[in-house]
């Protein structure tokens, strides 16, 4: 068969199976039409909200099967990721696997020969944007029979998005859960030569792979995981379910990355986890924390060390201690509040008060006292009151966050929350997110005005994204800088006099070469 007649055949294959699968109900899908030696693993949401005893297994022997190691060559990848720092690293790891396949990257979907949507399933608009370009990808895959659309991430892992895909989207060719990434060779294998839709989503947690591949995106600042899954279980969430149990990596595996970062020129970390100060909670051999193992990462020469998301209530004493020895360790904490009403985080079911929180703030002040603190804050959980809404203006204030990123409620299935009955009604809870913007952005242009004039240490990321000729970085504080200056600075820390602070961004000159930003 020469090429053209293979693509031709490829046409009628895709076509038949199209027009088959468009007969087909979602059950009979699953019984009928999966190959005899492949069983579909769909996700199972009350699976996944248990708590297992098994202990986590640690392995090292990730490796691409023999028959899959040239599968990419000639080939193209593209990832789309939604969500949050997780997801994005996640997409590291799986362009890590693609490349080792012999597949290279590419961002343009026309010339993709495998399309991935790495999904977040915090809040419906994540989810709506996900399904909207599921659908605007369908004439792709008509086109080019060949070409395989999957999608991963936590929208995976829950029942009714795959029952949705199954039934509405046959044009899908893979779906894999977020404890099924180091299976996608084998994902991949299965969807090239199987003429069915592919599912495997474990609702339960597997074993920790140490060594997987990752293509980090840059070369200046890295991603480092540190623990996965949650078992806070606040009552609006969707993550306990979507990541599974609180397992902690070990931290020799932490440390020893963190270092190959430094020898391969990384200058900033940032220590990833649904909560990462509940790292170590899990461990039974062992008695080290998060504070242990930042008081190791301190003694590591990489000039920034940052972690994203810490709770309230794993916030520990000797975490704070360690955080106020300065050095690497930065003065900027992310730490979720979600409400200032006592009522309302004890029906969110975050196991701290209001209370509780500012007196853990004035802790970290005294400790630290040039620290920056940012939040989530939600606004519309059910029958919120406007009383319960005014308290979480004032702890805005009272705390003084210089930045937060707040959101309205939004149900989702299978929490205990979307349970609940609402009386609040939807205008009320966008009145209330505008208010609570107009605060944020408040306190962020003033907490942007004290630089003004003022010397400031940058890590110089790239091109400003707006304009080429100006650079762009971001502070000790994680503030955004635009100046003009030598792009030979990329990669490096430089410093920065500002002359002009925005609301969500500061303008300035570098100090040696007082060229102005325009
Ligand atoms: N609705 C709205 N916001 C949510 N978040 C988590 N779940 C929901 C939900 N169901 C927010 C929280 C969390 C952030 C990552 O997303 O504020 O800290
Ligand atoms: Fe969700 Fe709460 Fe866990 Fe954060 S701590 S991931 S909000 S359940």
């Amino acid at each position: 068969m020469n090429e053209q007649e293979r693509k031709q055949q490829a046409q009628i294959n895709a076509e038949d199976n199209f027009e088959r699968i468009k007969q087909t109900s979602s059950e009979e899908m699953i019984t009928k039409y999966f190959h005899t030696n492949y069983t579909p693993q769909t996700p199972d949401i009350k699976k996944a909200r248990k708590r297992r005893k098994e202990e986590v297994q640690f392995k090292y022997d990730f490796s691409i099967p023999e028959d899959m190691q040239t599968a990419g060559e000639g080939r193209k990848f593209l990832i789309r990721t939604y969500g949050c720092q997780m997801n994005e690293h996640d997409t590291e790891v799986m362009a890590g696997i693609f490349m080792e396949m012999g597949y290279t990257a590419t961002e343009d979907v026309n010339e993709a020969d495998i399309i991935l949507l790495n999904t977040c399933a915090i809040r419906e608009n994540a989810e709506n944007k996900v399904f909207g370009e599921i659908g605007h990808l369908k004439p792709l895959k008509l086109e080019n029979p060949d070409l395989i659309i999957g999608v991963c991430g936590c929208m995976s892992q829950e029942e009714s998005v795959v029952d949705r895909i199954l039934k509405k989207h046959q044009h899908i060719d893979l779906i894999f859960g977020t404890h099924n990434i180091h299976r996608l060779p084998h994902l991949i294998k299965e969807a090239m030569f199987g003429k069915e839709m592919v599912v495997e989503v474990w609702s339960t947690e597997g074993d920790i792979i140490e060594n997987l591949p990752k293509a980090r995106k840059g070369k200046i600042k890295a991603w480092v995981n540190i623990m996965y899954g949650c078992d806070k279980f606040c009552t609006y969430c969707i993550v306990p379910m979507t990541r599974g149990k609180e397992r902690s990596r070990r931290p020799e595996d932490i440390i020893q990355e963190v270092r190959h970062l430094v020898a391969q020129g990384y200058k900033e970390v940032t220590l990833l986890g649904q909560n990462v100060n509940a790292y170590g909670k899990d461990f039974d051999d062992l008695d080290y924390t998060f504070g242990d193992l930042m008081n190791d990462i301190h003694k590591i020469d990489i000039p920034r060390v940052r972690f994203t998301t810490s709770h309230p209530r794993d916030f520990d004493d000797h975490l704070i201690d360690v955080l106020a020895q300065g050095g690497n360790l930065l003065d900027h904490i992310h730490l979720p509040v979600q409400s200032g009403s006592s009522e309302i985080l004890k029906k969110m079911n975050r196991k701290y008060t209001r209370e509780a929180y500012l007196e853990l703030v004035r802790k970290i002040k005294k400790a630290i006292p040039n620290v920056t603190l940012t939040t989530d804050i939600i606004v519309g959980f059910p029958n919120e009151t406007d009383e319960q809404f005014e308290e979480t203006m004032t702890l805005m204030e009272e705390v003084g966050f210089e930045a937060a990123y707040t959101f309205i409620y939004s149900p989702r299935e299978g929490t205990p929350a979307a349970r609940k009955k609402d009386d609040v009604p939807e205008d009320v809870k966008k009145q209330r997110l505008y208010r609570l913007n107009e605060l944020v952005n408040k306190q962020s242009a003033e907490s942007m005005r004290k630089y003004e004039g003022k010397t400031v240490k940058v890590l110089v990321e790239g091109e400003s994204k707006k304009n080429p000729d100006i650079l762009a970085g971001y502070t000790e504080k994680n503030k955004l800088v635009n100046f003009k200056g030598p792009r030979s600075t990329i990669g490096q820390i430089v410093e920065v006099e500002i002359t002009e602070a925005k609301t969500w961004s500061l303008d300035g000159i570098m100090a040696e070469s007082k060229i102005e930003v325009k």
